[in-house]
């Protein structure tokens, strides 16, 4: 018998460290787009665990190869070889244009590489004034000291400050303020191409254009940080490639090992040459387990048509979320891409994200006035039609509320 959510409650409360704020809902099994509560009550996944069971859960592909490799080998570190790195670093760089990859544990221990090899880089070329960062307001690249003091919003800082000095903020909608803060001294812009806990807010062309002038006028870096971008969530496998950017250096995390904690940082030849053995390093990076699930996942990618069908999916999925958008009140716009959409509401998106779940479906609030959805890469057309008329409910609902 499983534990209660109740009895679950009380453990966590007792013996895990209470940085997260979790809903009230026990999952216990993952099929496809479905998540399973203890109760057996059925919800239509639309956030993968935040972009990350990109073919849903529980696929049969990923788990045989998972299986098979733990009953293989899953670790020997980093002091050996093993077949499987390679096997997945080609795939990356196949898929990317940049030659080489540091293999990590998360998103923003991926970051934390490009940030660190962005000042080896400027290092090894004796440039070694040169040592700041340009980010972009309202943009998240995670919670290590490093990816922090790239990442904006006050309110993850303050608690942890002083952090890295040298970083300059710079307004997404302002390309002329990034022209301006990029210098000789800058070693590297960093900026997601569609900001996710931001918002679901897609760069403009302009900035994008603005980024590769101010590198090519400097010789700046830019690390693109596809953590939640990357991978086919937006119908590319990078989102940088839509926008003609052209980075010397990627944050890969997320989707990568469907489960399997794994993150990437890819990097340019030319700055893999500046880094030498004994700059970085992490004992799991890149082990057995991790990389076959990776190479799984990005070959389910690249075979096949998942590519176009989340082109497909993903403008079905903007026409229902328009309709919805027109007819409540409540919801003040739509932003994204592809399988990577947020509906702006006048209220708390919390509001909307307890009701749809209690309704079976699973949304989630960022920016405070934003619901998010990134579901699964492979979610049918009638699977989304289902999600999209529980959250015309759950919008119904939210709108009655905001009226009276
Ligand atoms: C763009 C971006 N960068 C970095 C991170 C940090 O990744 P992780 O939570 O895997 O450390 C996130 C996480 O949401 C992200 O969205």
């Amino acid at each position: 018998m499983s534990p209660t959510l109740d009895e679950v409650r009380a453990l966590e409360s007792q013996h895990v460290l209470g940085t997260y704020k979790r809903q009230p809902v026990l999952f216990v099994r993952g099929d496809g787009v479905r998540l399973f509560d203890a109760d057996g009550k059925a919800y239509l996944d639309l956030l993968s665990g935040i972009g990350v069971a990109s073919r849903g859960h529980n696929d049969p592909e990923l788990t045989r190869a998972i299986i098979d490799q733990a009953s293989t080998l899953m670790h020997v570190s980093n002091l050996y070889y093993h077949p499987l790195q390679g096997e997945a670093a080609q795939r990356l760089s196949a898929l990317s244009g940049l030659s080489r990859t540091f293999f990590c544990n998360s998103g923003t221990e991926a970051v934390e590489a490009c940030l660190k090899f962005a000042r080896r880089y400027w290092f090894t070329k004796q440039d070694t004034g040169r040592t700041r960062y340009v980010s972009v307001k309202g943009g998240f690249s995670g919670r290590t000291m490093g990816a922090l003091s790239v990442t904006s919003d006050p309110h993850y800082r303050e608690p942890f400050e002083p952090l890295i000095p040298g970083v300059t903020f710079v307004s997404a909608s302002d390309p002329a303020e990034l022209l301006a803060a990029v210098t000789d001294k800058t070693a590297a812009i960093i900026a997601e191409p569609i900001q996710g806990e931001g918002g679901i807010r897609p760069m403009s062309q302009a900035f994008a254009d603005a980024i590769n002038e101010a590198c090519r006028r400097t010789g700046t870096l830019y690390i693109a940080d596809e953590v939640q971008t990357g991978l086919g969530r937006t119908g590319f496998p990078f989102y940088f490639q839509a926008l003609g950017l052209q980075p010397d250096l990627i944050s890969v995390g997320k989707a990568l090992g469907g489960g399997v904690p794994i993150g990437a940082a890819l990097v340019s030849e030319r700055v893999a040459e500046t880094i030498f053995p004994g700059d970085h390093g992490t004992t799991y990076g890149g082990n057995l387990l991790a990389c076959r699930a990776a190479i799984v996942v990005l070959d389910q990618l690249t075979s096949g048509n998942l590519l176009d069908q989340v082109r497909t999916t993903g403008e079905h999925f903007e026409q229902r979320l328009q309709a919805l958008a027109a007819k409540h009140p409540v919801v003040t716009e739509l932003r994204g891409v592809g399988l990577m959409r947020g509906l702006e509401v006048k209220v708390d998106a919390a509001l909307v994200v307890d009701e749809a779940r209690n309704r079976g479906l699973l949304v989630n609030r960022t920016n405070e006035k934003v619901v998010r959805m990134l579901p699964p890469l492979t979610i049918s057309i009638a699977d989304l039609d289902a999600a999209m008329d529980i959250l015309d409910a759950a919008l119904g609902a939210v709108d009655q509320g905001a009226q009276a």
